[in-house]
């Protein structure tokens, strides 16, 4: 059996690669405690222990506002751990798939983002990721770094969890509306993952850096309207959800600074792996239909106090 190892298991993505991977082979799934990404010497002998043929990285350091306030964790988990990662898998043989963002870009550009297109991050948080990217990039060997966006899924912390419990809490909710973004359910970049996975005799003639998320794109207040309709569609609980104010991101200033307008080209990773994802307006509901069971119950993950 191919023997295949997903750091960040605890993670939106990587939960859902466990089970999505499974057919592909065995999974090891270390924690954080067992393979810890700011300690080089954890990655190796983690590596080395496990001796994957493929490593699927879904940890990393992804509290964005946090990152200004802890640049070095950030940087060593997100910008030197990957390069270790890639390191270790040339010296297997073994493919690397990472998983990167379009907050490496500055979002000023009024088209579409390519993979050509030259990233100028504009946080703590997305140059750490365009550090992880280029140590990846010196060291060579198989590997593709995927370029995400805007993941939601129904475990830890998200935009969707957050909107759901907040929009039965207050009566009225302001998001802002000049920022857009690309929200990729973490279940169906899983299965775009194993996707790519299947067609890995590609990479090693294709190794390098792609787009991949949810098709389309999309304001965080458009995002927060489509979250509530959907989960009042699929609830049937027709009140008691907030109204949608839109506000400019001036008026909600973050310790991080947010790209404005991202929208990424992901034609590259179809036309060279055959691999696309379905849009977000197709994935949320999927996902809140997941979620529907227990919305508006007081043990939900939804509606539970955080
Ligand atoms: N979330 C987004 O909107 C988004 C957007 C674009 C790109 N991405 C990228 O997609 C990937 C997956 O994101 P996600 O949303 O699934 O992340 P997540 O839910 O925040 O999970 C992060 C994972 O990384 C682990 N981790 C953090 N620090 C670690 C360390 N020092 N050593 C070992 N493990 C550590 C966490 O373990 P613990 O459980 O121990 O904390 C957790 O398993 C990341 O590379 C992220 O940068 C995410």
């Amino acid at each position: 059996m191919t023997r295949i190892l997903v750091p960040g298991s605890t993670g939106q993505v990587g939960w859902e690669l466990q089970s999505t991977l499974a057919p592909l082979g065995t999974v090891i799934a270390p924690d954080r405690k067992q393979m810890d990404l700011a300690n080089p010497d954890s990655i190796r002998q983690a590596i080395r222990d496990a001796r994957p043929e493929i490593i699927v990285n879904a940890a990393g350091y992804t509290t964005v506002d946090k990152a200004e306030s802890e640049p070095d964790l950030a940087l060593q988990v997100n910008g030197v751990a990957p390069g270790i990662m890639a390191e270790e898998a040339k010296r297997l043989g073994a493919i690397l798939i990472h998983y990167s963002t379009d907050y490496v870009f500055d979002g000023e550009l009024s088209r579409p983002y390519t993979e050509n297109d030259a990233p100028n991050p504009v946080n703590t948080y997305g140059k750490s990721k365009l550090a992880g990217e280029r140590a990846i990039e010196a060291v060579g060997g198989n590997y593709l770094v995927l370029r995400t966006s805007w993941v939601y899924g129904a475990r830890r912390t998200n935009f969707v969890l957050t909107v759901l419990r907040l929009a039965r809490d207050k009566p009225e909710l302001s998001m802002v509306r000049d920022q857009t973004g690309s929200p990729t359910w973490a279940r169906a970049l899983a299965e775009a993952t194993a996707d790519l996975l299947r067609r890995r005799e590609l990479i090693p003639a294709h190794s390098g850096i792609y787009h991949l998320s949810a098709a389309g794109h999309t304001s965080r207040y458009d995002f927060a309207n489509a979250i509530i309709g959907s989960a009042r569609e699929i609830s049937g609980m027709r009140d008691g959800w907030a109204q949608v104010k839109a506000i400019t991101s001036d008026q909600y200033p973050l310790p991080a600074v947010r790209p404005r307008s991202l929208v990424t080209d992901r034609e590259k990773v179809k036309r060279v792996f055959g691999v696309g994802m379905t849009a977000w307006e197709v994935q949320l509901p999927a996902c809140i239909c997941e979620l529907a069971p227990t919305l508006g119950s007081p043990t939900d993950p939804v509606s539970r106090p955080r």
